[in-house]
This record gives C-alpha cells, structure tokens and sequence, in this order.
C-alpha cells in the first residue's frame, strides 16, 4: 500500500472562524509561505467566505473548499446551499459529515450519503468525515463504527467517482481537545477504512484513495502522523487559522 499511489491534501477547515475580509487577508499572507508545496492545499471555509477566498487564492496553489452541501438540487429548503451554488462559486471542495454537523445539525449516516452522492453529481472532490466517540472507542468498537460510517456514506458512489473521494477519519474526542490520536492510532484506523475501500472496491482503488488524519493536528505532530503509511494529509480545524503553523503542517504533507 505504497503512498506515491495517492494524492497527500492539507486541508484546513476553518468551521465558523473568519469574516470574508479576514479571509482573503489570510489567503494572501498564506500564499507565498505554501507556494512551493509537495501536497494539495485546501482551505475549506464558512459559505459566506467562498467569493472573498477563492478571488484571493486565484494564481496561487491553494484550492478552495466549502463545509457542508446540501443533498438536493435546488428548492424550498430555507439556509440550505446546493452543490450546484458551490460549484458555480468557484468551490472545488467539500466537506461532507463531519463530527460537529453530525452531534449538533442531526446528520445522519443516511444524510452524509445523500450529500456525498449531490457533492459527486458535480464533481466536487469530497471529503468524508469518520470517527468514533470516546465512548465507541472505549467499547472496542472503533473498527465497526467506523466501517460502517465508510460502507453507508458510499452507497451509491460508483467506481469512477471514487476518484472524487478523500475520506477524513477524525476521532471524536481528538477534535478540538487537544488530544491527538498517537501516530500509530492514526495508521491503524486509516488502514481499516483503506480496507473497507478495498473491500468494496477492489485493491487498485483502495491503493489509490486518499485517507486523512484529522483532530488536534499541529505544527508539532504533523510531521509523525504523515510519516505513516495509510495517513494521507490532514484535515485541520484550529491549526487552520494560523498561517505559520498551517504552513508548517503543509511542509509536512
Ligand atoms: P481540530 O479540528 O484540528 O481543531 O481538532 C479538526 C476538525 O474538526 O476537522
């Protein structure tokens, strides 16, 4: 299962950090420390950003992504953004089922499946939030909980659109909390989901599937977590929203 199959992508999900203005001024500044990236640079921010940041990041390496999607196409669903809107706004992209919109926007396994399928219908590359409660983890049932999470937010999602795909495990009770899964932990599960993939794909697209790392990643850790081999890049929340140590996660990508 050898890296160089895969893609490593750095991305920063900022949650509901940043005004527009904050955002592009932090864009510029960031652009020329991460000019010169190995891996794929993503800045994935709050709706109200998306113009602000990816008119900064236009002629630079960073990508822009959005936080969530809603699943239909258009219609009465009041707050709610499209992936069409997301896509037309320059957006390439998302992130789908995170921890926080699954404990606090009652996100279901079902509903992180019906918006990964609309992120996919466009084209947007997808990221796949996964991860056990504290609770899950102390039951010994962090490899079925997780599998499950991977086997049900596939459903549907073709072999093609694979390509579109990254998922994120981020244990609950590392995110935000400052207490970062050990390197080994991080390995250990991304391989599970490496082998979930396989298991529903085949090896080939198991081999080529990025799988992320994501809780309480920073400028300290980054370097032992991406050293593994089923870690491929990070998804970061706090370490986001400061420019030296993204960079230096990104360094480290
Ligand atoms: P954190 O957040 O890096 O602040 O733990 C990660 C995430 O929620 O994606």
């Amino acid at each position: 299962m050898d890296k160089q199959f895969r893609k490593t992508v750095i991305a920063g999900n900022w949650k509901m950090n940043m005004t527009p203005s904050a955002a592009s001024a932090f864009i510029k500044t960031l652009a020329p420390m991460v000019a010169d990236a190995d891996c794929e640079v993503v800045l994935c921010v709050p709706a109200i950003d998306i113009p602000a940041a990816v008119d900064a990041a236009k002629g630079t390496n960073i990508h822009i992504g959005a936080e969530n999607v809603h699943f239909e196409e258009k219609g009465a669903y009041t707050g709610e953004i499209s992936a069409d809107m997301l896509v037309d706004a320059g957006v390439e992209y998302v992130i789908v089922g995170h921890s926080e919109r699954r404990q606090y926007f009652a996100e279901t396994d079902e509903t992180v499946n019906k918006r990964t399928k609309a992120a996919l219908s466009r084209n947007l590359k997808t990221i796949v939030c996964v991860g056990e409660t504290l609770t899950q983890r102390e039951q010994g049932i962090t490899e079925e909980t997780v599998s499950l999470q991977t086997k049900i937010a596939l459903g549907g999602v073709t072999e093609e659109q694979m390509k579109n795909i990254i998922i994120a495990y981020e244990p609950v009770w590392a995110i935000g909390t400052g207490k970062t899964a050990t390197a080994d932990q991080a390995d250990e599960v991304c391989g599970i989901i490496r082998g979930v993939i396989a298991g529903l794909y085949g090896e080939a697209v198991a081999k080529a599937t990025t799988v992320q790392y994501g809780g309480s990643m920073n400028a300290k850790n980054a370097a032992e977590l991406l050293s593994k081999v089923n870690v491929d890049g990070g998804l970061i929340g706090g370490a986001s929203l400061k420019t030296e140590d993204f960079t230096v996660i990104v360094k480290n990508g």
